[in-house]
C-alpha cells in the first residue's frame, strides 16, 4: 500500500515514519511512503503558502492553489487513491476506519493541514476529511502519521503476527484484556493464576470476562448487544463489582 503524504514538514513525516515497525515495513517494502511539499507550487519569491483570512480573525490559512498542485501532482502519481483531508471537523478515526483503509486496499494520499487550516475550496479535491478527536493540534502532520500506523499494522505482514491486530483493543469491539509477562512476580504483584496454569480454555474464558470488564468499566458504550455467554460473564463481573463494593473498609 502505497501513501503520499502532502506536508509543508516531510522532515517531521520522515521522523515519524522512520523507527521500528514502521520502519521495517517501508524497507521490507510492504508499504511505501512519499511526500510533496506545497511550498514546491508556489510561484512568488518568497513561497508563500497562506495568507490572512477573509472577514478578519487570528492566524493564518492555507492558500488554495499551492495545495490543489500538490493534490493533483500526487494524484499523477496514485490516481486511483483516495485523498483523506486531516482535519478536527473530519468523521473521527477509529479502528474500524482504519481496517477498512487497508482491506479497501485503495493508496492514501493524506493532506495535512497547518497554522488556522485550509481554505475550505481545497476540499473541492478531497474525498474524506478525518479528525483523530476532539482536540486541536498545530498540524495535520500527527494525524497523517497515525493514520498511516494504524493502517499499516492491518497489513499482512507488518506485524510479526497478523494475529495481533485482529485480538487489539477495538478489533475485538472490546477493549483488550489485560496482558503479562515474566517475571510471575514484580514487586510483590503476582500474575493471574489461571495464565500460568496452561489450560486453554479457561485462559480464553477468563480472558473475555476481563475484556467485558475492562469496556464496561472504562467504555461502556462499545457493549452494545451481547451474546448469551457474554451476558452472563459480564454478569459475573458486575456481583464481584458489588460484592467488592459491599466489604467493609479496612481500618
Ligand atoms: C490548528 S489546526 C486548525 C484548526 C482549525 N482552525 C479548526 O478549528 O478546525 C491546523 C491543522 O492541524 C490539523 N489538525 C489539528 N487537529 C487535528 C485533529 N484532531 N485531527 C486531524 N487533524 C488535525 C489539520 O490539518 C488542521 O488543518
Amino acid at each position: 500500500m502505497k501513501f503520499i503524504f502532502i506536508t509543508l514538514f516531510p522532515e517531521q513525516i520522515a521522523q515519524g515514519a522512520g523507527h521500528s515497525i514502521i520502519k521495517r515495513a517501508l524497507d521490507a517494502g510492504l508499504l511505501s511512503m512519499s511526500c510533496i511539499n506545497p511550498r514546491d507550487f508556489t510561484t512568488d519569491k518568497h513561497r508563500t503558502v497562506d495568507d490572512t483570512p477573509f472577514g478578519g480573525g487570528a492566524g493564518m490559512v492555507l492558500k488554495p492553489a499551492p495545495m490543489v498542485a500538490a493534490i493533483r501532482k500526487a494524484k499523477e502519481q496514485l490516481p486511483d487513491a483516495l485523498v483523506v483531508a486531516m482535519s478536527p471537523g473530519g468523521k473521527t478515526f477509529s479502528q474500524q476506519l482504519a481496517e477498512d483503509f487497508a482491506v479497501g486496499g485503495r493508496d492514501l494520499i493524506l493532506v495535512c493541514g497547518h497554522y488556522e487550516g485550509f481554505d475550505a475550496r481545497i476540499f473541492h479535491w478531497v474525498d474524506l476529511k478525518v479528525s483523530i478527536g476532539d482536540y486541536v493540534l498545530t498540524g495535520g502532520e500527527l494525524p497523517a502519521l497515525v493514520i498511516m500506523d494504524a493502517v499499516a499494522r492491518f497489513i499482512p505482514g507488518v506485524l510479526g503476527k497478523f494475529a495481533s491486530a485482529v485480538e487489539d483493543s477495538f478489533s475485538t469491539g472490546l477493549l483488550e484484556y489485560p496482558q503479562y509477562t515474566r517475571p510471575d512476580v514484580f514487586e510483590g504483584l503476582a500474575v493471574p493464576e489461571v495464565l500460568r496454569n496452561g489450560n486453554h480454555a479457561l485462559i480464553n474464558r477468563w480472558r473475555r470476562k476481563e475484556a467485558l470488564k475492562a469496556t464496561w468499566l472504562h467504555r461502556p458504550e462499545l457493549l452494545g448487544q451481547l451474546t448469551k455467554t457474554d451476558a452472563k460473564l459480564l454478569a459475573e463481573v458486575q456481583a464481584e463489582a458489588a460484592a467488592e463494593a459491599d466489604k467493609p473498609e479496612e481500618k
